[in-house]
This record gives structure tokens, C-alpha cells and sequence, in this order.
């Protein structure tokens, strides 16, 4: 133990899209969202309101949190899979937001998992350099990678940020352990492509375009699957009862698979922390804008043990235990 959040940020975009707005695009309907995904509200970012702009202001409410400013800061880390560039990274782009100078800056890709992705990353590198910081953000505007014509995915994506800051105490708090896997043999259950190929030998067939295509059944199998054989591994390993959580912080993809997981775990639900009615499925961005929301709202005090969870494209799953 050692790594210790010590700020936690968040930013949404200002425009709001209701399940009614959507009815206007596609055959679909409120009740039918609501009822199959839990979802009222999402997000959708507007001009000026980019991933690299989300992920900046998400930071620096992490760090007015934390106490510390831009200078402090040695690493920072962003997890997404809709910035707006691919070169260079959105990190770099929020490096120079921040005019964070002495920190380096790198993205990951891990789709939905990619906050616990880059939350594992920020906690080994703190295990060896501890006098630094690192800022960990989740950060997405799917709006630009979603297909505005196709029920099945439009009805579930939101853009947003969070944002954490890492630092290392020699104490008995801070991350506990984690337990991350990946199976690209599943990949095509869940993708999204690139821009088209600039190199016709490379051209993929029958390209769809560059935006989410998914088998939502499937999915939702493995996605619940994975997520609890995950947490009990780890639960296992460290010789935790679930009953010793004292939050939950899962990756908000969906009621339904929130729920069926809240009851194979057997963990009291007062004990889940629930936003994805407002917020819709954020990606990489939707833990920390859980964790943010959480923490505002005094749901998490020194030594309380919180479990994270997640699963996404690749696939890619894992959870992650934090003594706070
Ligand atoms: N509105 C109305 N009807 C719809 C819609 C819609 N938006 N979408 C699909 N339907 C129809 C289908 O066409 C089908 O009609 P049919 O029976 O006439 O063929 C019917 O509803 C049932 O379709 P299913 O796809 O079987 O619906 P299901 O109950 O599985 O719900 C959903 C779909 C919500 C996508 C579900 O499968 C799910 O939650 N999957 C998980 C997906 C997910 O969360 N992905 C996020 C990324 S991964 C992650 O973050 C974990």
C-alpha cells in the first residue's frame, strides 16, 4: 500500500440529450431505454467542449483538490479512445493546458477499462518514484465515435471527464491491489475502427466507418461474468469478505448489468455508487466521474475500503481495491 488518491475532479459537457431527444433520431422509445438500460440523460459535448478540454478541467478541480498545482505534477496519464487527435496524445494537449512542464504525458487504451488501466500504471510508477505525483484521468466524447443512425449503440453513450491525483504515503491507506485482464480473441463483439486507411493495401473490408459497433447480448454476458470472477480473485487473494467494502465504485455501462452484478456479489446496493441515469455510459471517464461524484458527496472517509470494477472492447475487465 502506499498509493493514495489525493484529489478528485470532474467535467461534463453543458448540453444534455433526454431518451426523448433520441426518439427524434432513431425507432426507439423512453420506456424501452429506460426500462433496458436505466439511462434518463446523457451528456454530449458541444464547440470548445473536446476530450483534451473535458480532461483539463476534471484535473484541475483534482489538483485544486489536492492542493497542488500544474508544477507539481510529474506524470500524467489519460485513458480514452475518442480525443480528438491521435498524435500527439490528449495527454500532451492537457499537459499544455495545465502548463504542467515537468510532468511527461502519455494515453491508454483500454476502452471502458481504461481508468483502471491507467490507475495500475500510476500506482507501480509511484511504488518506485514516491516523492512524485501523477494525475490518472478518464476522458471521452464517444459522441464523435457513435453511429447517430443505430439504436442499438446511440442510446447508450455520454462524453464527459474525471480526474485523480496520485501521490505515494508510507501508510496503511492507498491502493490495495488489482486484478486486470484482456481477451482480444472477443474483439470483434465490441470495436470501433480508425479513420479510413491512407494505404489501400491496408483498407479493411466492408469498412463500417469510424464508430462504435457492438453485439449487445453478448456483451452483457461476459461483461457480468467477467466483472465478478474478477472481484472475487481479488477478494480471495487479499482475504477480503465482500462485506468489508464500504463502497463500490463500478463502471457505469448499464442498469441491468449493474444489477445483476450487485446480486451475484451478494453486496448491499446501499453500498454501489449508481449515476449512469444522468450520465449514460462514459467509457474510460465513467469510474472517476463516479469516484469524483462520491467523494463530493461524502460518501467515502479515511481507512473505508472501496472496490472499482470494470469491463469493456478488447475485451478488457478488471477491478481494483483502495484503502481510502
Ligand atoms: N429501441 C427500441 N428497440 C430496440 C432498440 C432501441 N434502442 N435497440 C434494439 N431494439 C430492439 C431490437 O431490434 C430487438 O427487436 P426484435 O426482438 O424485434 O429483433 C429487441 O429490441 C431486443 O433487442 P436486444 O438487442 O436483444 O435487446 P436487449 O434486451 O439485449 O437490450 C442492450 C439491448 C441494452 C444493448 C443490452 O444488450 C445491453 O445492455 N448490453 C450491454 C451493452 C453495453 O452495456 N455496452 C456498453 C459497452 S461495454 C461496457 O461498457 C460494459
Amino acid at each position: 500500500m502506499g498509493t493514495v488518491i489525493l484529489g478528485t475532479g470532474s467535467c461534463l459537457p453543458e448540453k444534455e440529450i433526454s431518451n426523448h431527444d433520441i426518439e427524434q433520431m432513431v425507432d426507439t422509445s423512453d420506456e424501452w431505454i429506460l426500462s433496458r438500460t436505466g439511462i434518463s440523460t446523457r451528456r454530449i459535448s458541444g464547440k470548445g467542449e473536446e476530450t483534451y478540454i473535458l480532461a483539463t478541467v476534471a484535473a484541475e478541480k483534482a489538483m485544486e483538490m489536492a492542493q497542488l498545482t500544474a508544477d507539481d505534477i510529474d506524470l500524467i496519464i489519460v485513458a480514452s479512445m475518442s480525443a480528438h487527435m491521435i498524435m500527439p496524445s490528449c495527454a500532451c494537449f492537457v499537459q499544455k493546458e495545465l502548463g504542467a512542464s515537468k510532468a511527461f504525458a502519455y494515453d491508454i487504451n483500454a476502452a471502458c477499462s481504461g481508468f483502471l488501466f491507467a490507475l495500475d500504471n500510476g500506482d507501480k510508477y509511484l511504488r518506485v518514484e514516491q516523492n512524485k505525483k501523477v494525475l490518472v484521468i478518464g476522458a471521452e466524447t464517444l459522441s464523435s465515435r457513435t453511429n447517430w443512425k443505430d439504436r442499438n449503440t446511440c442510446i447508450l453513450f455520454g462524453d464527459g471527464a474525471g480526474a485523480v491525483v496520485l501521490g505515494y504515503h508510507a501508510h496503511s491507506r492507498g491502493v490495495v491491489a488489482s486484478n486486470l485482464f484482456s481477451d482480444g480473441n472477443l474483439w470483434n463483439l465490441l470495436y470501433m475502427h480508425n479513420a479510413p486507411s491512407c494505404n489501400p493495401e491496408l483498407e479493411q473490408p466492408d469498412y463500417p466507418g469510424a464508430h462504435i459497433l457492438m453485439e449487445g447480448r453478448e456483451v452483457f454476458k461476459y461483461a457480468v461474468k467477467a466483472m465478478e470472477g474478477s472481484i472475487r480473485e481479488l477478494l480471495i487473494q487479499e482475504n477480503i469478505d465482500i462485506d468489508s467494502i464500504d463502497l463500490m465504485v463500478p463502471h457505469q455501462a448499464n442498469i441491468r448489468i449493474l444489477k445483476k452484478l450487485v446480486s451475484r456479489l451478494g453486496i448491499d446496493q446501499e453500498k454501489v455508487f449508481i449515476n449512469v441515469q444522468k450520465y449514460g455510459n462514459t467509457s474510460a471517464a465513467s469510474i472517476p466521474i463516479a469516484l469524483d461524484e462520491a467523494n463530493r458527496e461524502g460518501r467515502l472517509t479515511n481507512g473505508d475500503l472501496l472496490l472499482v470494477c470494470s469491463f469493456g472492447g478488447g475485451f478488457t475487465w478488471g477491478a481494483s481495491l483502495i484503502r481510502w
